[in-house]
């Protein structure tokens, strides 16, 4: 019902104020042309008065111009107002309070913001005019389980949707929470109980969580260099002051670590962002005997390791640390869906308590009916299957990418092939152009290549090769885009070397 207020001590007529009230909304947008306002028998029943005070404040809109009857004999707000509301309002007391209300809406004084950084880009914003988009770490859209996922939503509400009334655990729902602990248990060798397990809006909000504990302006964070922006741009946003830790083939380079106090540092060791190198054993364990020497925490983001394709995944940071170093992050957004915004972390004991204060200060907690329906996806079973499913489809898709950038450009440098939904490759030195020029010119015949920059990623301080770098996301490309799309740059590079 549209909110109409009236003020029976007022001087103005109990007619005059409706009409003022319904110019007011007409004007501020609150009723725009066409919306339907409530029959005068409605309005006379909400606001208690008798149905001739509304009729007769309506017949004064209705000879103004600003409403009009429908066919179907609803009142409307005409679809072409007066001109000017102030201009010809209907008597001087409408007058009078349009003006007071445009006087109200000069702009107010308010002292500036505190954060005003950057975000990175989670649509993308090119992809409707881009038939060949290598866009980053997405989800093949067909893939999607939306049968078992439409069975599972209606057996929730079916038979649970009580708990849709009602609040829930901040730190998740129970039944996700050991499902989740089964299937880090089993795939990533974290020896964890279902109470480390905190259900979050996606690694972002771990991200957030954990920021909010450990980051004040000024406090030193260490971070992979190149790295996530998502990441990086979180810290920041408390104020962080981010120390860039370089990567090499081996992952992050645990030898140019700072000694001293520490408290917190970021990694992505399955598959880095944006290189895709996979961190070392010998790499993950001196991590750890750094953190556990200096104090720091690890934030080990494992965004993508449900994808590996060739070899086994080697232990998560967070089975290798027996002390409570390790903050593990996981997401559903590479394995089934990023809409569903569902992630979660494995926490050392120490920090449940007070990352799950700050989960209830943000949001209380996860939404019911997803989390629902994701434990009984995992429970029975349909996940593992599903995950098989999409492995063996990402792996075709990686694999025809590989064989495309090797016959239209030879032997060329690519990294992180192992696993994941994206590789890097970077242009050789006799490449015609860097990776920027290239994007900007293939967008030109339809195909979208990201560079370091574009594609979420961010250097903070200049890296080896950087500026040559193109990070190509394969899991969201039908066969055909990746063998065209390919075509397509090579062509383009081509047209560019001629030109030189
Ligand atoms: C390194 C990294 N971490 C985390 C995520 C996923 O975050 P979320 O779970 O918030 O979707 C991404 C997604 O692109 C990523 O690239």
């Amino acid at each position: 019902m549209l909110l109409v207020t009236i003020d029976r001590n007022s001087k103005r007529s109990l007619q005059e104020q409706i009409v003022n009230e319904i110019l007011d909304h007409i004007e501020k947008g609150v009723l725009t042309p066409g919306s339907k306002i409530p029959s005068s028998r409605m309005l006379a029943q909400e606001l208690k008065l008798s149905r001739n005070t509304v009729m007769n404040a309506y017949q004064r809109l209705l000879a103004e111009g600003y409403i009009e009857t429908a066919a179907s004999s609803e009142t409307r707000v005409s679809r072409i107002l007066p001109k000017d509301l102030v201009g010809v309002a209907v008597d001087e007391t409408a007058r009078t309070v349009a003006k007071e209300v445009s006087g109200a809406r000069a702009k107010p004084k308010h002292a500036p913001v505190i954060f005003s950084g950057p975000v990175q880009e989670i649509v993308n914003k090119n992809g409707r005019r881009i038939l060949y988009d290598f866009w980053v770490g997405r989800a093949h859209q067909t893939l999607f389980p939306s049968k078992i996922w439409q069975e599972l939503l209606r057996d929730c509400v079916s038979y649970s949707s009580r708990q849709l009334a009602q609040y829930g655990n901040p730190a998740g729902l129970e039944p996700l929470r050991e499902a989740i602990a089964e299937h880090v248990r089993y795939t990533r060798a974290i020896p964890t109980t279902v109470d480390q397990i905190v259900i979050t809006v996606g690694i972002q909000e771990a991200l957030n969580i954990i920021a909010r504990l450990f980051v004040t302006p000024g406090s030193k964070v260490l971070i992979e260099n190149p790295c996530y922006q998502g990441a990086a741009f979180v810290m920041q946003s408390y104020g962080a002051d981010l120390v860039p830790i370089p990567v090499d083939s081996q992952g992050l380079d645990v030898d140019a670590l700072p000694e001293g106090d520490n408290r917190l540092i970021y990694t992505t060791p399955s598959h880095q962002y944006p290189l895709g190198v996979t961190m070392s054993l010998e790499r993950r364990q001196k991590l750890i005997e750094w953190a556990e020497r200096t104090g720091a925490y690890i934030i080990e983001d494992d965004y993508d390791s449900d994808f590996r394709y060739d070899n086994a995944p080697l232990h998560a940071l967070s089975g290798l640390s027996k002390h409570g170093h390790v903050i593990y992050m996981g997401t559903f957004s590479k394995s089934v869906g990023a809409g569903l915004r569902l992630g979660y972390m494995v926490l050392p004991k120490q920090l449940v308590k007070p990352a799950v204060h700050v989960k209830t200060l943000l949001n209380n907690h996860n939404g019911w009916l997803d989390q629902a329906v994701m434990a009984k996806f995992i429970q029975e079973g349909h996940f593992e299957r599903h995950l098989r499913v999409i492995r063996k489809d990402y792996k075709v898709r990686r694999d025809i990418l590989i064989e495309e950038l090797r016959r239209n450009f030879g032997d060329v440098d690519i990294r992180g092939v192992g696993g994941g939904m994206h590789i890097t490759w970077t242009l050789s030195d006799d490449f015609p152009v860097d990776a920027e020029a290239l994007k900007r010119e293939v967008v030109k015949v339809g195909v979208g290549l990201y560079t370091m920059n574009s594609g979420g990623a961010i250097e903070l301080s200049k890296t080896d090769k950087g500026s040559r770098r193109i990070i190509l996301g394969y899991s969201s490309l039908d066969y055909r885009q990746i063998i065209v799309g390919m075509r397509r740059v090579k062509e383009t590079a081509q047209r560019l070397s001629l030109g030189r």
